[in-house]
């Protein structure tokens, strides 16, 4: 029932590898997904964006200038110009050689029963290529989410592709917790028929704004949390994820271990 849910819930919070696990390894490459995996994750987080030959690259930036020290920006690069650079040096020496993965590279590491939460970086021609991916990875429907602070890729992906669940990211402004407001997040979330909302765990985030969006049917969800106590209170809050860059930690420290 639904009692037993909540308990299992609270005992057993659902946490989301941020850029895999990025706090040991470097972010969104394969040793971070494996790593991910490791550590218990529950699910990985990646960021993606089409290169100039219609192919899709694991990256945050829109550039590579942070993660190699070379700056190629993506959309106007090719995928092979992007993986001759080496992505894992500027973290640790011993990771020297990691290559940008792609996202097909990607989902091949995503356990039966695991979750792939996909970022889209880039615009909604990403969807026709991303689909095809996700499909030929032969992950199940229910372990793709798709997120995105663009709301015409969930628009697009609810349109094409409604089995796959697909969430909205948002920020807040520096200036005030409730920009956007919960009338403004609740309209953009019925127009573009996402699932839910996933927003970054602003501490000024106060009960009642997250419960007019799951009172309206939506789910909530939110990130990068490394710290145990705002990881407990954002799940108290009703977040169905956490994604944090450190799986194993967050694991433990709410467990109590
Ligand atoms: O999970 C959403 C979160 O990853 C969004 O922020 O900048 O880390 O991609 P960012
Ligand atoms: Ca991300």
């Amino acid at each position: 029932g639904l009692m037993a849910a909540t308990a299992m819930h609270a005992a057993e919070p659902f946490l989301v590898a941020h850029r895999g696990a990025s706090h040991d390894a470097p972010e969104n490459t394969l040793p971070a997904f494996g790593l991910a995996w490791k550590q218990g994750a529950d699910a990985i987080e990646g960021d993606f964006h089409l290169t100039r030959d219609g192919k899709i690259v694991c990256l945050h930036d829109y550039d590579t200038k942070r993660v190699s020290g070379t700056k190629k920006v993506v959309k106007d690069s090719t995928l092979a110009e992007l993986q001759a650079l080496d992505a894992g040096a500027w973290f640790k020496p011993e990771f020297k050689g990691t290559k940008l993965p792609t996202l097909r590279e990607v989902a091949a590491t995503v356990p039966a029963g695991k979750k792939f939460y996909v970022e889209v970086k880039c615009g909604p021609e990403i969807v026709p290529a991303m689909l095809e991916d996700l499909a030929a990875s032969g992950l199940k429907d229910e372990q793709i989410v798709v997120i995105s602070f663009q709301a015409p890729v969930i628009a697009e992906v609810k349109k094409v592709k409604p089995a796959y669940k697909a969430c909205w990211l948002s920020s807040f402004a520096k200036e005030s917790p409730l920009d956007p407001g919960t009338d403004e997040v609740l309209a953009t979330l019925r127009k573009i028929k996402a699932d839910g909302f996933s927003s970054k765990a602003d501490e000024r985030l106060d009960e009642g704004y997250l419960k007019a969006i799951r009172d309206s049917g939506f789910e909530y969800h939110c990130w990068t949390v490394d710290e145990v106590a705002t990881a407990r209170r954002f799940l108290d809050l009703g977040a169905l994820s956490v994604t944090t860059n450190r799986p194993e930690f967050l694991r433990k420290g709410l467990s109590g271990v």
